[in-house]
Order: C-alpha cells, then sequence, then structure tokens
C-alpha cells in the first residue's frame, strides 16, 4: 500500500477521535454552526461534508449567523466579484466576534489556496480563527480543536495531494437529490482559469467506492444522483482500472431505487462517442449536456487553450442531438477575454444561434492571478465587456425563450422535488431535461415521478398539470 494512503488512513483516525472530544465537551451545551458557500457544486458538497463533520462534533445548523457558535465561509476564486462578496462579508464580522467571544470563525476553498490571499486576510482580518483550502477539508476537526484552544489563527493549506479521502460524514442539503464526487482536480489549464491552480491535479475515486455511495444512496431513498467533476470525462484517466467515464455510467445505471443520474462539467475536447451512445442507451442517464464552449471564435479558442475548434463543437451538438432526440444542451461563454475583437465576439453570437443553447450562463472575463492570460497583453475594456456580456443575454433569452416554448401542450416526465417556494398550493419538480415545472398537486407526490401536461412556459421555468403518476 503506498505510503500516502498509509498516512491517510491514521490521520482519518485521528480525526475521529478528536470528533468524539469534541462532541464529548459540546455535550448539553446547544451550539450552532452556519456555512457560507460560494463558487460551483463542488464548494457545495465540500460543505455537505463540513457540515457532516460538525453535526458529529455536536453542533446544529442555524440560519441565523446572529446565533452561530462557529461560521464558515467556503469561498470561490473563479472570478474577482466573488471574491470581493467574501472579502465585504468577512470585514463585517468583526461585530460578531465582540459579542460572541467564543465564536470561531473559519475560512475555506479556492481563494484560500492562494497565498496573496492568505496573506491579506491575516493582516486585514486578524479575528479569523481558522484557514484552510480544498485539500485538506478532511483535517477541519483538528484545526478547530486547535482554534477552540488557540487565540491566534491556525493556518493549514496543502497545494495539492495525491489522497482521494472516502467515508467523511455528509449532511446533505436535500433528503432525493445528492451530489457524487467521481473526480476532484483538473489538468486543462484553460489560461483564463484559476481552477488547476485551486483544486490541484486531477484524481479520480475508485468505481467501487462510487458505487458504494450511490447503493447507500439509494437505499436511504434518493431518487436522482449528479456525477461531479470539473471535466468528468476524464474520469479514470488517472487509475489503473480499465474503466471510463461512460463504463461507470452503465455501472451506476443499474443500481436500483435510482431513477436519474446526471452529471457536470464534461469538456468538450474529451466527449467521445462511448459517451453519447451511454447517454442514448441507459435509461436513468438523462438528457441534459452541460458543455461550455466559452468562445465562438477560434482564435480566442486557441488563446484559451481549450484544444478544440468551433467546427469540433458544433459536430458534438450534430452527433448528441441525432442520437439523443430532445436534448437540452447548456453552455458556459465567457465575453472580453483578452484579444477578443468584435469580429472575434461576433462568431461567439454566431455559435450561440447556430446551437441554439437551452441556456447559457454567460460570464464577463475577470483576471485571475497567476493564470497565463492575466498577463495576456491586449486585455478588453471593461464597458465594452459589458455591452457585449448584455448582447449575449438577450440573444440567449430570446432562444431560451423560444425552446421551452415548444414544450408547451406537450406530456414530460418529471420527478416532484418539494412545496414549490412561491405558491404553497404548488409542486416544484424538473423535467429529465432539467427544466423546473410547477404544477398543483399533493404534497405526497414528492420523490414521485409523473407525467405532466406543460400550459405555460418561460425561459427555463413552466407551469403543468399533472397527468398521471408515474411511480
Ligand atoms: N470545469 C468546468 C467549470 C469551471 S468554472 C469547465 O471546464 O467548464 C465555471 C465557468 O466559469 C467556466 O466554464 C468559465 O466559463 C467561467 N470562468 C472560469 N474562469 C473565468 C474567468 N477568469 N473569468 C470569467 N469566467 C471564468
Ligand atoms: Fe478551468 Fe478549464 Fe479546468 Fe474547466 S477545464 S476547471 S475551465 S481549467
Ligand atoms: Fe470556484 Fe473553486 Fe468551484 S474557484 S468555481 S469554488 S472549483
Amino acid at each position: 500500500m503506498p505510503n500516502s494512503i498509509l498516512v491517510t488512513e491514521n490521520e482519518l483516525k485521528k480525526q475521529e477521535k478528536i470528533m468524539k472530544e469534541i462532541a464529548e465537551l459540546n455535550k448539553n451545551k446547544n451550539l450552532f454552526y452556519h456555512i457560507e458557500t460560494y463558487g460551483c457544486q463542488m464548494n457545495v458538497h465540500d460543505s455537505e461534508k463540513l457540515a457532516g463533520m460538525l453535526e458529529k462534533m455536536g453542533y446544529k445548523y442555524t440560519e441565523n449567523i446572529e446565533e452561530a457558535d462557529v461560521l464558515l465561509f467556503n469561498t470561490c476564486a473563479v472570478r474577482e466579484h466573488a471574491e470581493i462578496r467574501v472579502m465585504g462579508r468577512v470585514s463585517q464580522l468583526k461585530e460578531l466576534k465582540t459579542k460572541n467571544p467564543n465564536l470561531i470563525i473559519g475560512l475555506s476553498g479556492c481563494m484560500m489556496q492562494q497565498k496573496t490571499m492568505v496573506e491579506a486576510i491575516r493582516e486585514k482580518y486578524p479575528f479569523v480563527d481558522i484557514i484552510f483550502g480544498t485539500h485538506n477539508i478532511y483535517k477541519f476537526p483538528q484545526l478547530l480543536w486547535e482554534a477552540i484552544n488557540s487565540q491566534t489563527t491556525i493556518v493549514d493549506i496543502l497545494e495539492d495531494t495525491k489522497n482521494v479521502i472516502e467515508n467523511l460524514p455528509i449532511k446533505r442539503d436535500n433528503n432525493l437529490k445528492a451530489w457524487v464526487n467521481i473526480i476532484y482536480g483538473c489538468n486543462n489549464f484553460c489560461t483564463y482559469c484559476i481552477v488547476p491552480y485551486t483544486r490541484g491535479r486531477e484524481k479520480s475515486r475508485k468505481p467501487q467506492d462510487i458505487i458504494d455511495e450511490v447503493k447507500e444512496l439509494a437505499q436511504k431513498g434518493y431518487k436522482e444522483i449528479t456525477l461531479l467533476g470539473q471535466n468528468v470525462n476524464s474520469y479514470g484517466n488517472d487509475l489503473d482500472e480499465d474503466i471510463t467515464f461512460a463504463k461507470l455510467l452503465y455501472k451506476l445505471n443499474d443500481i436500483e431505487g435510482i431513477e436519474r443520474i446526471r452529471f457536470m462539467t464534461s469538456h468538450p475536447k474529451d466527449i467521445s462517442d462511448e459517451l453519447i451512445y451511454a447517454m442514448r442507451d441507459l435509461d436513468k442517464v438523462c438528457e441534459h449536456l452541460h458543455l461550455p464552449v466559452q468562445s465562438g471564435s477560434n482564435k480566442i479558442l486557441q488563446r484559451m487553450n481549450r484544444k478544440y475548434t468551433r467546427e469540433h463543437y458544433l459536430e458534438i451538438i450534430d452527433k448528441a442531438r441525432a442520437n439523443i432526440p430532445d436534448i437540452a444542451i447548456t453552455t458556459d461563454i465567457i465575453v472580453g477575454f483578452p484579444g477578443e475583437t468584435e469580429e472575434d465576439f461576433n462568431e461567439t453570437l454566431d455559435l450561440a444561434e447556430k446551437v441554439r443553447f437551452d441556456a447559457a450562463y454567460t460570464f464577463i472575463y475577470s483576471k485571475r492571478v497567476g493564470t497565463i492570460a492575466a498577463n495576456m497583453p491586449d486585455q478588453v475594456d471593461e464597458k465594452i465587456k459589458h455591452e457585449r456580456l448584455e448582447k449575449l443575454i438577450e440573444l440567449q433569452n430570446k432562444i431560451s425563450i423560444e425552446k421551452s416554448a415548444k414544450l408547451k401542450g406537450k406530456t414530460v416526465e418529471v420527478l416532484v422535488e418539494s412545496i414549490s417556494k412561491r405558491d404553497k398550493n404548488k409542486l416544484t419538480s424538473r423535467t429529465r431535461t432539467n427544466k423546473v415545472v410547477h404544477f398543483v398537486g399533493d404534497e405526497d407526490l414528492i420523490g414521485k415521478l409523473a407525467n405532466v401536461k406543460i400550459t405555460d412556459t418561460k425561459a427555463w421555468t413552466m407551469q403543468g398539470e399533472l397527468v398521471e403518476v408515474i411511480r
């Protein structure tokens, strides 16, 4: 057994022991925690693990940060905007600390993987008790213990790790739909992106560990899983076993009780025919592909180091649509990447018109220190970036509305998720293509699959009428 794994097993036992000790210390104390999560689903799921550990240590969740005894901010570094929001929030916390001197404030996640950020926080906000990164969340109990027993800021950041940590306690936010990590990290180094620096190199979980987790979820009554990775299509490349992402989907499709399988994110350069056929042939794998294109200009794609052309991207879309009828395709697009001319941007608009995405997450390029693009010369003017974003959003909204309108009058399968937040008489459900449908129905339908006739549509949400309950 490699040494690193042995060390980790001992480490985990140590953390277990500390969790018990803190739980003992907290007995009968009625203590609360609150976690604020920024960024992507990876972070959302990491927060579920932190919550799992906190609950094991005797803390209960509170919505109200004023009431918290442990307050965590799980941060994101993908765009400057996310960082500014976190810094703003943290600057307001000093007051809370004065009110409750026992309050422990912790910062974790991608922002903390940047040395300069950690230095800035230590200097500006010395009242922060714990700073840790993305590679060592399993060590949180120990860091909490140290923070409880010390007056200085506890800082613990690993640059990267080869370890894949299994069996952390998880407190999931939802009891029907679950996030399941399959691969951590990213090897792609798109020139604009900070993620490879904050999440390290690709590390796949072993297929059996994933299967065991999904079986357990099925037993607990979960109906839907979403497989998570920065690039799920490179799943297995780093394992000795004969496994690919598509093969993993076949194995997971066999697990009884799970009704729907989703995944994100896919990188166009790694989409295989095998995956498209798996999506076509596997009944539980939903007809939705999130396939970030980033730009419609070959020049910009090359400067972004995306390793595909617009022609190749369009080919994948054609193949997906030919094999998987009614598939929903969503994407991410960045405007204002360094060197993007009006002509390049028009190619993005043109690609968006050609593909007709069901939805697009659109972003203004944000300079990230340490990435290659940050040092590229021809950075685009802020005003132009905003104008381009608005134009793109306007076009995409029109397309999203038109695409959803096509569903009017049709009957679609939905999974009923909850009572609607807006209208208590209605239920909120999702189609296999991940669109939201509200319809009048009984609370007992939550967790069931049903056929619903669509009566009215907007860009991503729609109204419907119950036709029949499937199961
Ligand atoms: N691994 C995924 C998602 C990564 S981050 C993927 O490869 O698609 C999510 C999205 O944020 C990216 O798809 C990209 O569109 C956007 N993004 C990443 N870095 C950015 C930056 N520096 N400025 C603006 N948007 C960025
Ligand atoms: Fe970032 Fe590119 Fe990796 Fe996605 S594939 S996380 S955009 S470097
Ligand atoms: Fe943000 Fe880190 Fe996710 S930078 S987008 S939280 S991987």
